[in-house]
């Protein structure tokens, strides 16, 4: 594959920014989460400082290239390809996502201009690890989620957080795949969680129509299908929602969705990924290997129910 210039400088300039979040977040966001949820006085700004303490670990970032040719988002076509060769028929601007939900005191509409301006965009170069066994690494720009979440100020109703993403036939040409809009969710605290992302841009450069623009979920811990695309809602909510993937075959997909090479896909082993740009496989790692950062979520490793 021919590699444009273009791609090679934002790559060195990745590798030298390969930051991520290390030992200790854990103990910092354990407090956090339980504030959150029994009062809107939230701890969020503490939780969100502790990401400049964040030790050097050495990861390849996937070519821009790929990362932007290689996709699921199945509301342009099932094939991997699809979303890429696809028309560019999505309107991403203006576009804005409305926050809500009986547990936001605070509900508004944001325009994404608007976010640009408001937050800080942060650079996450996290692994990216696919439920169909396959992974990348992708340098994310993006606003921590907890931030907006803060910014709707939650009350005790805000138990779970549901996503919904644009699902329009003029703009899409297989928007009903799933007979409705793409749905998401995450319990509040995985929501608060200093990883968790809004991704506006790879690269330092916008998301593209088939990498979900112009704003999607990245969560690193769990597999790709948690990272909805094209995100138009977010609601605060007390009931789990139940997620696409879920709806459609509850006996392989589930709401948590955390990376666990123990736990195998009812069809295929979880234990290896191939590593999408490269040759060969490699080991897949418990939370995608941010189980450091991420395991106090969940109290029992033996339940099966988180791990799939
Ligand atoms: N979001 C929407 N709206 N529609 C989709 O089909 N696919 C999911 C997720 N988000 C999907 C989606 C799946 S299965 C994965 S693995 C990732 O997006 C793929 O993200 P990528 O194409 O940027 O690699």
């Amino acid at each position: 594959m021919r590699v444009k210039s273009s791609d090679i400088t934002p790559e060195k300039l990745y590798r030298q920014r390969r930051r991520m979040i290390g030992l200790g977040l854990a103990s910092l966001a354990l407090p956090l989460t339980s504030k959150l949820i029994a009062s809107s006085d939230n701890g969020l700004d503490s939780n969100l400082d502790a990401m400049s303490a964040m030790p050097e670990i050495e990861l390849t970032p996937t070519k821009l290239d790929i990362i932007n040719t290689y996709n699921n988002y199945y509301e342009f076509g099932f094939g991997k390809s699809d979303p890429s060769e696809a028309k560019k028929t999505l309107i991403t601007s203006p576009w804005s996502v409305e926050i809500g939900g009986a547990g936001a005191d605070k509900p508004g509409i944001y325009d994404i201009a608007d976010l640009h301006s408001e937050h800080d965009i942060e650079n996450r170069l996290y692994r990216f690890r696919c439920v169909e066994a396959w992974s990348m690494v992708v340098p994310w720009n993006g606003i921590p989620l907890a931030k907006i979440i803060k910014a709707a100020q939650p009350n005790s109703k805000a138990r779970y957080v549901r996503f919904q993403t644009l699902n329009d036939p003029k703009q899409m040409p297989n928007a009903n795949w799933a007979g409705g809009p793409y749905i998401e969710g995450l319990t509040i605290s995985e929501a608060v969680h200093p990883l968790t992302l809004l991704a506006t841009g790879i690269y330092d450069k916008p998301l593209e129509q088939q990498t979900g623009a112009p704003i999607r979920l990245v969560v690193p811990w769990k597999y790709g299908f948690k990272y909805a695309k094209s995100i138009v809602r977010i609601d605060l909510v007390e009931t789990m929602p139940q997620n696409t993937w879920w709806r459609q075959n509850d006996r392989e997909y589930g709401f948590y969705a955390n990376v666990n090479p123990k736990f195998d896909h009812p069809r295929w082993s979880q234990a290896t990924e191939r590593v999408i740009g490269s040759f060969g496989r490699q080991k897949t790692l418990l939370f995608n290997g941010y189980a450091d950062e991420v395991a106090y979520l969940y109290p029992d490793l033996s339940d099966r129910r988180y791990f799939y």
